[in-house]
């Protein structure tokens, strides 16, 4: 007979031991502060398996055989999936009027355009992407295809299902909801044509050989999702998304997210309202390390300026030049001859040209990825 619910407590040696299999496995980092909200959304999983502790949790998680499958349960619960269509829609704005031309000026998404939201949560992000691409014709000159992922099973089911409450919308435009929504018993269904352009799957960031089921993509989506990694994992993350992306491909990260040691390996990209990255679409230039650190401040300076918050990575601080250049000088004319130091393993723009190499196979579909069922 298990304990009454509110008796499994979790001690913080438990903490510590649970903290670390979850970090180990998706790169998921919980402070101290963290250790009741645990307690709180695991406990039902302790009793639901007839388990006396947080201790005999991790012991099933680590030695029973369904032990893998424990571990998707929990992070159905673990994971932080706010989310809501037209999130941060400065950068929506950016996709059909800055970044899309920018990619046809450059020879890509010609006969298609792949779009990537990786941790897309309950896919409020993917059909935005598509309601944004369906309003601004993408999709009669070309073949465009979103594809979102996610580590929690939970939330992939939900977005394939497509239907959505009011906290969905809580920024929709209502003409929006209108045209690529139905309303039935309460809650709002995604159209057939919106699901035609999206695929869904499930996929951890961190396991590097399945994102090869992605395929090459001309621009990925990664908001709002680093800022829960630890700094190893979103080095890792970021690798992989620049073995992904096609060469001229762009990285739109969250208001609160930067790769500010994290990569050197992209180029900054002024947009009006934003600053985004871009993989460089021939070989690295020697000495972009020290514009794309200064670039950064301006990043940093300028979203700052614009009234939206910005949290740096823990640990990340501005170097001389960096600072200089949020100062107001030009980052571009810092002196290239006197590199500093690379910080601890940060990319070197030699291991940039090597995934640049290395990133030459064709695009190609994501067969783990399945269409949104219209049948629900
Ligand atoms: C706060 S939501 C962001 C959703 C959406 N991108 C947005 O900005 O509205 C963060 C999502 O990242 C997912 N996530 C966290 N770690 C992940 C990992 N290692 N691999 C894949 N997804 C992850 C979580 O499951 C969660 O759904």
């Amino acid at each position: 007979m298990s304990r009454a619910h509110d008796e499994i407590k979790i001690s913080p040696e438990e903490f510590r031991l649970l903290r670390d299999l979850f970090n180990q496995h998706c790169g998921l980092q919980f402070g101290p502060e963290a250790r009741l909200s645990m307690e709180r959304r695991l406990r039902e999983r302790v009793v639901v398996l007839n388990l006396h502790s947080f201790g005999d949790y991790y012991a099933y998680l680590r030695s029973n055989s369904r032990g893998r499958a424990e571990l998707e349960e929990a992070l159905d619960v673990i994971t932080v999936n706010e989310t809501y269509f037209f999130r941060e829609d400065y950068q929506l704005r950016a996709l059909r009027n800055e970044i899309v031309p920018m990619l046809v000026r450059g020879g890509a998404a010609k006969g298609r355009l792949s779009i990537w939201s990786a941790g897309c949560s309950t896919g409020e992000e993917v059909y935005s992407i598509a309601m944004v691409a369906r309003e601004a014709g993408m999709t009669a000159a070309r073949e465009v295809r979103i594809f979102g992922s996610d580590i929690s099973r939970r939330c992939v089911v939900a977005a394939r299902k497509g239907i959505y409450g009011a906290s969905s919308f809580r920024v929709t435009p209502p003409e929006m909801r209108r045209r690529y929504f139905e309303e039935r018993q309460g809650a709002w269904h995604v159209t057939d044509e919106l699901r035609a352009l999206c695929q869904f799957g499930h996929l951890n960031l961190l396991d590097a050989s399945r994102a090869a089921v992605v395929g090459r993509v001309d621009i990925i989506f990664c908001r709002n999702v680093l800022i829960y990694l630890d700094e190893p994992s979103r080095r890792k993350v970021i690798e992989t998304f620049y073995e992904r992306l096609l060469p001229g491909g762009f990285l739109l990260l969250g208001h609160s997210e930067s790769l500010l040691n994290v990569s050197t390996a992209f180029e900054l990209v002024h947009l009006r309202e934003d600053l985004i990255y871009r993989k460089p679409a021939a070989k690295l230039r020697l000495g972009l390390r020290e514009p794309l650190a200064a670039l950064e401040a301006v990043r940093a300076a300028s979203i700052s300026s614009s009234g939206i918050p910005r949290v740096l990575p823990p640990g990340a601080e501005l170097d001389p030049a960096a600072r200089a250049a949020a100062a107001g000088a030009d980052p571009r004319l810092a002196p290239a001859a006197s590199p500093p130091a690379p910080r601890p393993g940060a990319a070197s723009s030699q291991d940039g040209a090597a995934q640049v190499k290395a990133g030459s196979e064709p695009p190609r579909a994501m067969p783990a990825f399945q269409k949104p069922s219209s049948s629900v």
